[in-house]
């Protein structure tokens, strides 16, 4: 008779957990040793199911639970509850979360109340600064406190979680999972009809041309909380200066889904004839864009660890950040959020080969992209798997 499997639940809510779990998701469901039940909390609707989408992910359990307007409060109360019943249906002997995120933290919680063992996937990042951002650095410390399984990005998210007083036995560094979904679609981007395919979605959906010798595009992001109001209105006004500038460029922008920062983008930018607002893209075409860029603006935690793989200077619309290791590698820059300040720097490096050529080196601070393999290994051996 087959050994029974060990069940484990993976839960996610939004567009960065799909992406950085999948990997995991697709580890454990090649093991003999696991079955994986995969929970959406659907803190994210659209956004959480095109990151799926992009690793043909159909969540076993969904909880649908985004409402317009939700605040942190909302997204935890509302796992919390709908955790529960799940918890002790599925009777899983572990709990996958990862990052820092509002569904991560309760679903980590929701797992200790039932009793079952939480294992934290991007574990240890810090700033230091209890609000920024927001409010993911304080559900980070949160998620330490209540995992029993760390696993560490980098050898800095190690020692952050050691200074934290967890047990180095309770810490594995395995990269950044992220990598690991990255070069998946880096890929399948090497193939000549995804080129086409994308060059051509880009042409005829978005009105931009992505052939070789096109005009530069900066590709820009940005979401956080803590950035809105006064501090994404000068980020604006900044891409807006940019843009009148140097006609040439191309700003592509494309919105998060968040009221908050459509809103304001919009008033400010739109109709400005060289920045594109466009809607968040999937996966593949998004990573597409991303390496045909000339360079990244974001505030974007995994964009920072993406940028460096592909070669493009980051410049962290942030005055902190909890992913140290690009500034380190000299492959990001935090510039803030004042407007002179971001204009400058991009001007400048756009006008600085030198510079630009140092930056925009590949890199991979943040992964060998096999960390998922690792993360598996560990749950392997740790929750009785061979
Ligand atoms: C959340 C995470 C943040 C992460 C980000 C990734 C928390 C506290 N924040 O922030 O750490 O960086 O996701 O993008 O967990 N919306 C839609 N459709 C979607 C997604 C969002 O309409 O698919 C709109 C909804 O109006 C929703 C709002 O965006 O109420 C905010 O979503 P929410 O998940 O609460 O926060 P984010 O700012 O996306
Ligand atoms: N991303 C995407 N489509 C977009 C913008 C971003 O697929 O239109 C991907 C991006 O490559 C990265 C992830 O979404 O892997 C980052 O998500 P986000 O910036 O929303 O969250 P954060 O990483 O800041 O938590």
């Amino acid at each position: 008779m087959a050994a029974r499997r060990i069940k484990v639940l993976a839960v996610l809510g939004t567009r960065p957990e799909a992406i950085k779990l999948a990997p995991v998701i697709a580890g454990l469901r090649a093991h003999p040793s696991f079955r994986v039940c995969v929970c959406a909390t659907a803190q994210h609707r659209q956004m959480l199911d095109q990151a799926l989408d992009a690793f043909a992910i159909t969540p076993d359990i969904d909880l649908d639970l985004m409402r317009a307007g939700q605040e942190p409060d909302d997204v935890a109360a509302a796992v919390l509850r709908a955790l529960r019943p799940v918890l002790q249906a599925e009777k899983p002997r572990a709990v996958i979360v990862q990052g820092d995120t509002t569904t991560a933290f309760a679903a980590a919680l929701a797992a200790f109340h039932q009793r079952v063992p939480v294992a934290h996937v991007e574990a240890g990042l810090r700033t230091g600064d209890r609000y920024f951002p927001f409010p993911e650095e304080i559900n980070r410390r949160l998620l330490t406190t209540l995992a029993d399984l760390h696993f560490a990005p980098t050898a800095g998210a190690r020692r952050n979680l050691l200074a934290c007083g967890v047990d180095a036995r309770a810490v594995w560094v395995t990269g950044n999972t992220v990598v690991d979904a990255l070069r998946l679609v880096q890929g399948r981007l090497r193939a000549p009809a995804a080129r086409r395919r994308w060059l051509d979605y880009f042409r005829r959906v978005w009105d931009l041309e992505l052939e070789d010798g096109a005009p530069p595009v900066i590709l820009v992001t940005g979401h956080r909380r803590e950035s809105f109001g006064p501090p994404l209105r000068r980020a604006c006004l900044a891409l807006r200066d940019i843009a009148r500038l140097d006609r040439r460029l191309r700003i592509v922008y494309p919105l998060h889904l968040n009221p908050g920062v459509r809103q304001p983008v919009r008033s400010l930018l739109g109709g400005e004839e060289n920045i594109r607002l466009i809607e968040p893209l999937a996966y593949e075409p998004f990573v597409f864009l991303m390496a045909r860029a000339r360079l990244v603006l974001t505030d974007s935690g995994g964009i920072q660890e993406e940028a460096p793989v592909l070669g493009k200077p980051v410049l962290v619309m942030r005055r902190e950040t909890e992913r140290p290791e690009g500034v380190g590698a000299g492959r990001a820059e935090l510039v803030g959020t004042e407007r002179r300040v971001i204009a400058r720097r991009v001007m400048e490096l756009l006008s600085d080969p030198a510079g630009y050529r140092r930056m925009a080196r590949p890199a991979s601070p943040y992964g060998d992209g096999r960390a998922a393999g690792r993360i598996v290994a560990v749950l392997a051996r740790r929750l009785g798997g061979t």
